[in-house]
């Protein structure tokens, strides 16, 4: 079957390696065999093609964590990209990196990790929640305890999870203030009903919720903006992942600084139910076809990117 994969690893040209080409399907025993309909890119299959949690004796990998498509009963499914995993300290691995992923014509997940897609929800749409938009639920509903919460701020805003969690904040009714480096995203996280403003400016007050996946680059703006008691909940680190921190603001502003993985199935098929009830739809950057792979991969490595990346396997 056609796939796009990691066939080699390289730390500093990370497209080197990839390959879309042919590749035998196999799946583990009782798993479930999905025809992918579409399929969305992350930042996680950029850090696989520099060997970032894909170890060289685990290739050729299939990349991707997300998807939706068809089951063997006809059913049309969101695939949950976490798999149960005991050789690995999380206690869990996402697909891609130890069973192959979604980039290809089938997957296979365990039936558990089928959700079933709304009506209303295309599959294109459908296939950027698992990861990027799942995160950002997550950070923002169970970490940041955003029902507590008035403010947020989304640090890197052009990023898939950035975009989800400024709309997922907007449409949660807070008020959401959002960095990035490019005047043309700014005026896009504008038109979502966000204050968009250069990464380090002063925000016009202090927040209760900071949304960080950019890392080293903003992490002292996401503490000089926290308000007393704020959540500073932290998925990524794309730009560095040692950062400097300022103790004496973590316990005179008592902040909490949480880490966040993913999300649960539950909150997928939440999210599914919040984007087919019209309160929020996913932000596609681009739409590819499978075969232009290697296009939408160049696409999200420029960094010049507004949302998700799909890809459109039909
Ligand atoms: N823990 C988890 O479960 C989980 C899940 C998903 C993603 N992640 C991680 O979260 C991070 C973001 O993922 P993603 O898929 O949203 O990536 P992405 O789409 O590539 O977005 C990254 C964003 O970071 C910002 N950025 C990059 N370099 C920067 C720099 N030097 N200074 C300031 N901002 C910079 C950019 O925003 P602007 O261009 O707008 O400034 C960019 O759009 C990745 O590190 C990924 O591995 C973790």
């Amino acid at each position: 079957m056609r796939a796009a994969y990691a066939s080699s690893l390289q730390p500093d040209a990370p497209l080197s390696g990839l390959t879309v080409g042919d590749l035998p399907f196999s799946a583990p025993e009782g798993w479930v065999p999905v025809q992918v309909r579409a399929s969305s890119l992350n930042h996680h299959d950029i850090w696989s093609l520099r060997g970032v949690g894909l170890p060289a004796d685990r290739l050729p990998m299939i990349l991707g964590c997300d998807a939706a498509g068809v089951d063997p009963d006809g059913n049309e499914v969101v695939l949950y990209p976490v798999v149960e995993d005991k050789a690995d300290p999380r206690g869990y691995s996402l697909l891609s990196e130890r069973h192959p992923g979604t980039l290809a014509e089938q997957v296979a997940v365990p039936r558990e990790n089928l959700i079933p897609k709304p009506a209303g929800v295309s599959f294109v749409e459908a296939a950027c929640l698992p990861t990027a938009w799942l995160t950002a639920y997550h950070m923002l509903v169970s970490r940041g305890r955003i029902a507590d919460a008035s403010t947020v701020l989304v640090q890197g805003a052009g990023g898939g999870v950035a975009t989800a969690a400024v709309a997922l904040g907007v449409a949660l009714g807070k008020r959401v203030y959002a960095t990035s480096r490019e005047p043309g995203k700014r005026e896009k996280i504008a038109a979502l009903g966000a204050t968009a403003v250069e990464p380090g400016a002063r925000l016009p007050e202090r927040v209760d919720v900071v949304i960080e996946s950019v890392g080293a680059a903003t992490f002292d703006h996401s503490m000089k903006c926290a308000a007393p008691g704020a959540r500073i909940v932290v998925c990524g680190a794309t730009a560095g992942h040692k950062a400097e921190v300022d103790l004496r603001r973590v316990f005179a502003m008592q902040l909490e600084i949480l880490g966040s993985s993913m999300g649960t199935a539950a909150e997928l098929a939440e999210l599914l139910d919040l984007c087919a009830s019209g309160k929020v739809k996913p932000i596609i950057d681009s739409t590819f076809a499978f075969g232009e792979a290697d296009q939408a991969f160049a696409r999200l490595a420029s960094g010049d990117v507004f949302g998700k990346i799909a890809l459109d396997h039909t």
